[in-house]
């Protein structure tokens, strides 16, 4: 069968430098995209030309330097804002990743909000960035963390959502997209559903915002976080969405330079959102590599990435389902590029080091989300998929699963 697929992922590839050859690296088919995405040629040559040209530390020097280094980092912030569809910039809190933009939620405005018998809300296929932030706040504030279970094909029903929401609910917290199941959340009903019970809602978007459309305003978030690095732009920077009128009553994460205007020995008056938020020199590079990889995404167009994924997503499902003995997890058809699966007994690090010595990349354990790995079984092999995989990709994939099948004794005679 000969599909028609609407990018071509070859084209895509050249613009990124991993994917050439170079005697330091064995070409390698990667398939580790949900752990970080490789960079193109225009990431890494934004945050050069920054440093080479134009390094100088943002709102601070009355220089020209550092006046051309903040007109570019706010720049970021304004194409962060654009992209997301936040209100205005000020929405958009720049940190060090996904990780640190919920931890500041869960310190800055869990620790005001919440309080002794109050409920927090956790699906159970949160990664660990998603769920430890809520348990240790829960902990500290005597607070009860309920957890919204998946149903046994990996999706979260609403109507379970409704039996937990109370008035005591202060928060939802839920991925957009399972870094293990490739579930697709439904977070704009989510959100809708908790504003009902007069709670709010934080999405976690580190899994989707390269790959599909995403407006802050349609799915009503309260708080949405992403990293830049799972996104074809640098390690070390993420945003923190969030609507501007809960920034406002929010206190500092971390005190320090540059989110302070008034300075006396009796008095402290915190900057506006978001410098209240940005303590120290910031991610000055990486925010501008991440405005680059935004640009990069856009160049392609975020609806046609996410027909493509799918298209992808479409054929590496059937071809994962002849494979004798492979169990695949997650919801069939309807998910992300996502594919968590077991073969047989083997262990998952196993499989990976098998698909490694044929130079097929990807990631096996429990991926940073050890309840739901408990609730699968135990650990799980994962192959994840980004712009520039093709079905080539795929069919490698298969057939290096073939080897592992022989190499422990699982393929027929
Ligand atoms: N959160 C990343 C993953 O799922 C690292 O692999």
């Amino acid at each position: 069968m000969t599909a028609t697929y609407t990018l071509d992922a070859g084209e895509i590839r050249k613009q990124f430098p991993f994917f050439q050859p170079h005697p330091e690296m064995r070409s390698v088919i990667y398939l580790d995209n949900a752990a970080t995405t490789q960079k193109p040629y225009a990431v890494i040559e934004a945050v050069s030309h920054f440093w080479a040209h134009h390094n100088a530390n943002v709102h601070r020097g009355g220089h020209g330097a550092g006046a051309k280094a903040s007109e570019l980092y706010e720049a970021a912030r304004a194409r962060v804002a654009q992209f997301i569809n936040a209100r205005e910039p000020a929405e958009v809190v720049f940190t060090r990743g996904t990780t640190e933009a919920i931890n500041l939620v869960a310190s800055s405005w869990g620790e005001t909000f919440v309080n002794t018998g109050d409920e927090i809300i956790v699906t159970e296929m949160e990664h660990h960035a998603n769920l430890l932030p809520w348990m240790r706040l829960a902990e500290k504030r005597g607070a009860h963390l309920k957890v919204w279970r998946i149903t046994d094909d990996g999706r979260l029903d609403l109507e379970a959502l409704d039996r937990l929401l109370t008035e005591r609910t202060r928060l939802v917290a839920v991925s957009h997209v399972s870094n293990v199941l490739g579930t697709v959340n439904p977070v704009a009903e989510i959100c809708q559903r908790a504003h009902a019970a007069g709670a709010l809602c934080l999405v976690d978007a580190a899994q989707s915002i390269a790959h599909m459309p995403i407006d802050v305003q349609a799915i009503d978030c309260d708080f949405l976080a992403f990293s830049g690095h799972k996104a074809y732009g640098p390690t070390g920077i993420g945003v923190l969405y969030a609507k501007r009128a809960l920034l406002e009553t929010m206190p500092p994460y971390q005190v320090g330079g540059g989110m302070v205007q008034v300075v006396r020995w009796e008095r402290l008056v915190w900057a506006e959102p978001p410098a209240k938020f940005e303590a120290g020199t910031p991610p000055i590079g990486e925010a501008i590599g991440l405005h680059a990889a935004l640009d990069f995404i856009d160049s392609i167009g975020r609806d046609a990435i996410e027909r493509y994924e799918r298209e992808l997503t479409e054929y590496a499902l059937q071809r994962l389902q002849e494979v004798p003995d492979l169990r695949l997890y997650g919801p069939i058809p309807d998910r992300a590029g996502i594919f968590a699966f077991t073969l047989g007994d083997i262990h998952p690090h196993d499989i990976a080091t098998v698909l490694d010595t044929r130079d097929v990349a990807i990631r096996s354990g429990l991926h940073c989300a050890h309840p739901l790995g408990e609730r699968l079984g135990g650990a799980t092999a994962r192959a994840s998929l980004a712009i520039y995989n093709d079905t080539q990709h795929i069919d490698a994939l298969i057939d290096a699963l073939d080897e592992v099948r022989r190499v422990f004794g699982l393929a027929r005679a």
